[in-house]
């Protein structure tokens, strides 16, 4: 099973995968985490070049091709391998944020995104998406206060991050079977109970679906 974490800064991504995963292996499930851009040797090479606060020349084509060939990497050498051995693959933020941060936040045309996604992943789609939802000014104070680096993309005005966040909202209303929209403005470990709750149901709904395959 594939599940994508995405947010918009700020939102405690990082942390929750950590809790969810432990919890998860306790369960006896076997799983990986990983992250975008990043999550190879190569992607995390990349992660750098885009990240990196000095620079201000990238242009936006530029930005979304370097998302994007990160994306391809992690796919090929690491999330289709841990599927096919049939693991459970929590990845923070995958093709839904190029959708919000290329697409709403940098009005990229949205179509276009599709298609080079698309080439990237070789159509892979998240299982199970969550959404970790908090109002920009929260996050992005959050994120300030938690004394983490801020990248390039954490230095974008606001009215940026605002479309970004609308964005995300947008694209779960497409596909309400793929997202659910968590809270994230509220203490850690019930912002934690819930997405525990969401992903335990989804791994019975998938046993029971399977067992009635097998008895078909
Ligand atoms: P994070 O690892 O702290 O979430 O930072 C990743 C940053 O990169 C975040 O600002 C969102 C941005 N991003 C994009 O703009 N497009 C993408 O496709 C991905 C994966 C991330």
């Amino acid at each position: 099973m594939f599940i994508t974490f995405e947010g918009p800064e700020g939102s405690g991504k990082s942390s929750q995968i950590a809790l969810l995963s432990d919890f998860l292996r306790q369960q006896g499930f076997t799983v990986i985490t990983t992250r975008e851009p990043g999550g190879t040797l190569i992607g995390d090479q990349i992660r750098d070049v885009l990240h990196d606060v000095a620079n201000t020349a990238m242009v936006p084509a530029a930005e979304l091709l370097l998302y994007s060939a990160s994306r391809a990497q992690l796919v090929g050498e690491v999330v289709r391998p841990a599927l096919a051995a049939g693991q459970i693959v929590i990845c923070d933020r995958f093709y839904d944020s190029t959708l919000a941060y290329q697409g709403y936040g940098r009005t990229l045309d949205l179509t276009e995104l599709s298609h080079i996604t698309q080439f990237a992943t070789g159509g892979l789609k998240p299982d199970l998406t969550l959404l970790l939802d908090i109002e920009v000014e929260r996050g992005l104070a959050r994120r300030r206060d938690g004394g983490e680096e801020m990248n390039r993309l954490d230095l974008e005005v606001v009215s940026f991050h605002r479309r970004v966040r609308d964005g995300y909202h947008e694209l779960a209303l497409l596909e309400p079977e793929r997202w659910v929209i968590v809270d994230a403005d509220q203490p850690v470990t019930a912002v934690q109970a819930a997405l525990r709750q969401i992903v335990l149901s989804r791994l019975r709904e998938r046993v029971a679906a399977t067992d009635r395959e097998i008895n078909e």
